[in-house]
């Protein structure tokens, strides 16, 4: 395994426990809000203090780019992370919430790992091959819609009647959703092969950057905006299995032929 992926692994972990370990400290849940219905907590400012501290200590040279503290640094190597991936999820002792880390190199993203404690799983990506522990990796080869899942995110950043007919659109292509509430819960399910499609249509980086290193290498498809855009703006993200054309075109509302 290369040393880089050995790294965000051991990160990610470390960075799983202590925020599990903080859940249960008093004063580690302190929750503020950073707009209506947008939380932090203590927790997802330590740990994402833990994870900046430990690239520091291994690659100084290295640029940050996190939920809670943004872009530090300046470096073709840009490490990127989202410390506790479903906050809301996570303040109120629920399970769907996870560890996203992932690394650009020269432009092009090349590593990635999320974590999701609660659950037990792991999956990480580089260009030498994928982990996986707590289940295998692999993208699910269902090709009817009919037994198909979609895992939606949203966001205010998305009009409720524009979701609303997303959601429609799954259900009358004769798929059922659901949505977790972390992107990162979502998309690992896509991994697992235990749902077909996610999609978000403005979705921050951080949230998505390490999925779109591993679908790829679970045997998965990704779409989203160019790296440079996509870390500086959220945008449309899809991962799906790539057996499923007009499924995806339906969830995105692009009419197929
Ligand atoms: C959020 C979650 C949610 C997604 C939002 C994200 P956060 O991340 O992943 O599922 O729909 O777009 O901002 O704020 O809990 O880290």
């Amino acid at each position: 395994m290369d040393d880089r992926l050995d790294f965000i692994i051991r990160l990610a972990r470390e960075a799983g426990m202590l925020a599990q370990t903080l859940r249960a400290t008093p004063g580690g849940l302190q929750v503020g809000a950073k707009a209506p219905g947008d939380f932090v907590t203590a927790a997802d400012l330590a740990v994402e203090r833990l994870i900046r501290n430990r690239i520091a200590a291994r690659w100084p040279t290295d640029a940050v780019l996190g939920e809670e503290g943004g872009l530090q640094g300046d470096s073709g190597a840009i490490w990127i992370t989202d410390p506790i991936d479903g906050t809301a999820n996570f303040m109120r002792g629920a399970a769907d919430w996870g560890v996203s880390i992932a690394l650009a190199q020269a432009g092009r993203l090349t590593h990635g790992v999320i974590y999701l404690p609660d659950h037990g799983l792991l999956v990480a990506a580089g260009p030498r091959g994928l982990v996986a522990e707590g289940a295998a990796a692999g993208v699910s080869g269902i090709s009817d819609a009919s037994a198909a899942l979609v895992h939606l995110g949203y966001s205010p950043r998305e009009a409720p009647t524009a979701h609303a007919a997303r959601i429609g659109r799954i259900l009358s292509a004769g798929a059922q959703y659901r949505r977790s509430g972390a992107a990162t819960v979502g998309l690992m399910a896509v991994i697992l092969g235990r749902a077909e499609v996610y999609h978000e249509s403005c979705l921050h980086l951080w949230d998505c950057a390490a999925a779109l290193v591993i679908v790829p290498a679970a045997g998965g498809q990704v779409q989203s905006a160019p790296l440079t855009d996509h870390l500086v703006a959220p945008c449309e993200v899809l991962a799906h299995s790539g057996h499923l054309p007009d499924l995806v075109a339906a969830v995105c509302g692009l009419a197929r032929p």
